[in-house]
């Protein structure tokens, strides 16, 4: 079985951490050898770009120049984390990816997604995940998650008109790419979200394991 790699998306306070979890006790059962990691991040200079990108100071930073730090970051995650794993028959579960790109800098912060594709298409031609997870929740119920564990970060402390727009963005993704995309209401009480994200995964790995 040759490594997969998996992602999980949504707006914050969408719940990812703790779904990620349950992906984990889904390929533990499995005995399917993994790592997870994130983005912005996952590499020393990625995780360096995060704290730039993260940061609540008021420091001006362009979309323009958000979106290439994004990619930078990911350049880096994806020669030095996300290949060689798969490369090792690993499955890579990564905490956003490039749908971030497009929800946040193409659509939340309204960037040309002409733009966005090129710099994907420079980044990572010939890689894309092999499943994605969605998380879907209404802003209100998102951002008051947010809202309540306070010290926001810089993306935090947009307005409820940007979140809306990522919102859509992931909505417009998930109905575009249905091969690859499930996207799930967060929404609903957790265990029941769990349990569904939890079903997904081990279709998944039924589905690779039969293949
Ligand atoms: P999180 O991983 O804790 O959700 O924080 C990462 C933040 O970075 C989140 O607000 C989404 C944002 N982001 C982008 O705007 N574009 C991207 O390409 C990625 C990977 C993340």
């Amino acid at each position: 079985m040759s490594g997969k790699f998996i992602t999980i998306e949504g707006t914050e306070g969408a719940g990812k951490s703790t779904n990620l979890s349950s992906i984990e006790k889904v390929l533990n059962d499995f005995d399917i050898s993994y790592i997870v990691t994130r983005e912005p991040g996952g590499t020393a200079v990625g995780e360096e770009l995060r704290s730039v990108l993260l940061k609540n100071e008021s420091i001006n930073i362009s979309g323009q120049t958000e979106l290439l730090l994004m990619f930078a970051s990911r350049m880096q995650h994806i020669n030095d984390v996300i290949k060689p794993a798969l490369k090792l028959n690993k499955w890579v579960i990564c905490d956003r990816f490039t749908d971030a790109s497009y929800a946040y800098q193409g659509y939340g912060r309204q960037l040309n997604l002409s733009f966005i594709s090129s710099l994907e298409n420079l980044v990572h031609p010939d890689l894309q995940p092999d499943l994605t997870l969605i998380l879907d929740v209404p802003v209100n119920i998102a951002m008051g998650r947010v809202y309540n564990r306070g010290n926001l970060d810089r993306f935090e402390q947009e307005d409820v008109a940007f979140f809306n727009r990522v919102r859509a963005g992931y909505k417009e993704i998930a109905k575009n790419n249905i091969d690859r995309c499930r996207e799930i209401d967060a929404s609903k009480d957790l265990v029941e979200v769990q349990a569904e994200v939890m079903q997904i995964i081990r279709d998944f790995c039924k589905k690779q394991s039969n293949s």
